[in-house]
């Protein structure tokens, strides 16, 4: 909805929009310090986004796809981005400005891939997901859910969609 805005805080770490809610800010923290003593450098690129800004990412993307078919694969419409909700961290490896897919392949997004969920964190965006999540491999894109939910979804293999699906049964 247009006017959620969620009480964020600047993640004390490297990089750019470092804002999160508390919660995630203290787990992002945690999570890069960890990386860091396991010898990976990891830098955010966007954490919260307002309503207005996700509209400009929004139709920003609508300009260069050309359609709102495929701009939908990669940006939410301003109102549905995880990250108007303060939950949703891009990260990238320092020096890296534009977000690829192939931070997977990097030490930095394989650790990651590996570890996130150590701190509450899931990578909301799978390759094999995007029939479910209907969005594009987003290697970067990381969601907090708290470590009772990312260790289970860990353990399990589902998506949050699916793990949605089966805690409300
Ligand atoms: N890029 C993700 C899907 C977002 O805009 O929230
Ligand atoms: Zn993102």
């Amino acid at each position: 909805c247009k006017d959620y805005v969620p009480e964020t805080t600047a993640a004390k770490v490297q990089g750019t929009l470092r804002k999160l809610r508390p919660d995630a800010a203290a787990a992002l923290e945690e999570m890069f310090a960890a990386a860091k003593e396991e010898g990976v450098t990891l830098s955010t690129v966007s954490g919260y986004r307002s309503y207005s800004k996700q509209s400009l990412i929004y139709s920003r993307k609508v300009g260069r796809t050309g359609s709102e078919a495929e701009a939908d694969k990669l940006v939410a419409r301003p109102g549905a981005s995880e990250h108007q909700l303060g939950l949703a961290m891009d990260v990238q490896c320092p020096d890296t400005l534009t977000l690829s897919s192939n931070f997977a392949q990097t030490d930095e997004g394989r650790w990651v891939e590996e570890n996130a969920h150590r701190f509450g964190f899931i990578i909301r965006y799978k390759e094999e997901w995007t029939d479910i999540t209907g969005y594009a491999y987003e290697p970067w894109h990381i969601r907090y859910v708290g470590t009772e939910h990312s260790l289970a979804m860990q353990q399990s293999g589902q998506c949050l969609e699916e793990y949605l699906g089966e805690v409300q049964q």
